[in-house]
């Protein structure tokens, strides 16, 4: 038994939630180590599918506990209204923890998240508007409010206080409201405040019982807020050093980092991406792909795979097994292009430019592939493939550097090819 790390390889909306089925079963815990309800993965809870936002796909699992580690941003209101809704689906709920150590999202965040974005005016991220920067903003400024300051009214509307206090000097032209903060608070308390842990002893425990844990990435790679696009980023780290950061996990309990990317890329907010495509087939991958956003519904932007992106993937992450989804969706497409390099100022570079004036000029250049007719999403081995998507994978296998253990071609639960098994 031992640690495996499951995260995005892109810019997130890979369909993490495949890989997680797949293990969570086998589990012992499941945790969450970074983010917050920015994600979104859909789940089918008898027969019924929904979408989750902080809870991580994992929480399906039959038997594994599900912790949501200290790296993650907790808004507790979602994180109660998602509790009931899996009461309600008839799902099981005692088994779900949040670390004390996590911060919290609280109105005011949500608030300055949209003031932000509108100081920033066509600058702006755009961001999913839950928070999710400002309450970061918090944490690493050493003013944040954490789950632990939950558990007593008192104490935490005295520090909910100083934190409006702060908030009114930053931003002389909002008022925050105090009795709001505490209205939803007291909505929300009963539910969270038995699940409210110090987590690291129980996952240490789980360790040094050689325990499988299964470490849920939110977001991905590119979203990184070191590694990412900078500025179009999100305020955490989705590379797989938050997966210890943000859980207590230690790094030789890892087994297998799995990297999962879409056989294109997709991408929701600005920012841009050499790849993208403005022509018929962005948009007939964006229809046929069914490419919206499951948190705030924006279309996505669909352009080509870009194996810069996925090889830095590969290398800042460690990624062991890569998981390949959505190959159905490139099928009839007569000619399927791969970004095998950048050209910026009229040289070849193999590399992500950290300066994004530089990455906004980089220019993708192209490996061409003839595509395929057939419809692909009831075959399950590899060599039954159409020749030319089996050399489509052959040959992104070989530019990563790391093995494609698993291909998706549908989005029900069996409509994988496995190459290897991931455990
Ligand atoms: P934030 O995380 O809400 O601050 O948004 C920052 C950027 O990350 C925006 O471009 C969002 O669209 C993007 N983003 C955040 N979470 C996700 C996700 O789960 N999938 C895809 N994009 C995301």
């Amino acid at each position: 038994m031992a640690g495996y790390v499951v995260l995005g390889a892109q810019w997130g909306d890979e369909g993490k939630g495949k890989a997680i089925d797949l293990l969570a079963d086998r589990a012992d815990a499941v945790v969450r180590s970074q983010g917050g309800n920015n994600a979104g993965h859909t789940v089918v809870v008898n027969g019924e599918k929904f979408i989750l936002h902080l809870l991580p796909s994992g929480v399906l699992s039959e038997k594994a506990d599900c912790f949501i580690g200290n790296g993650v941003v907790v808004d507790p209101k979602v994180l109660k209204k998602e509790i009931e809704t899996l009461k309600v689906k008839g799902g099981r709920t005692n088994h779900i923890y949040i670390s004390d150590r996590a911060h919290v999202i609280l109105p005011y965040h949500i608030e300055i998240d949209g003031i932000l974005e509108e100081e920033k005016g066509e600058n702006k991220i755009g961001t999913t508007k839950r928070g999710i920067g400002p309450c970061y903003m918090d944490k690493y400024g050493r003013i944040g409010i954490r789950m632990g300051d939950l558990k007593d009214r008192a104490h935490f509307e005295s520090k909910i206080k100083l934190a409006l206090n702060e908030k009114a000097l930053r931003f002389p032209n909002h008022k925050f409201s105090l009795e709001l903060v505490m209205s939803e608070y007291d909505a929300y308390i009963s539910e969270i405040k038995p699940r409210i842990i110090d987590t690291i002893p129980v996952i240490h425990k789980l360790m040094r019982e050689d325990k499988l844990i299964l470490l849920e990435g939110a977001q991905a790679t590119m979203l990184d807020i070191d590694f990412g696009t900078y500025p179009y980023v999100t305020s955490s780290n989705p590379t797989v050093g938050s997966a210890m950061c943000g859980s207590g996990v230690n790094p030789f309990f890892i087994k297998k980092v799995i990297g999962v990317s879409k056989a294109y890329v997709t991408r929701v907010g600005e920012g841009s991406f050499p790849t993208e495509l403005f022509n018929e087939t962005g948009s007939h991958i964006q229809n046929i792909g069914r490419e919206f956003g499951s948190t705030t519904g924006r279309p996505r932007r669909c352009g080509w795979l870009d194996m810069v992106a996925l090889k830095y993937a590969v290398s800042l992450n460690g990624i062991t097994d890569i998981i390949i989804t959505k190959l159905d969706v490139l099928s009839g497409i007569s000619e399927i292009k791969v970004c095998v390099a950048y050209e910026l100022n009229g040289v070849q570079i193999d590399y992500v430019p950290a300066l994004m004036e530089e990455f906004t000029s980089a220019k993708a250049i192209y490996q061409t592939f003839t595509g395929w007719n057939e419809d692909i999403s009831q075959i399950r081995e590899f060599d039954k493939l159409p020749v030319n998507a089996q050399n489509y994978m052959l040959a992104v296998e070989k530019m990563a550097g790391s093995k494609i253990s698993m291909i998706s071609v549908g989005p029900d639960r069996h409509q994988n090819i496995m190459r290897e098994a991931l455990i």
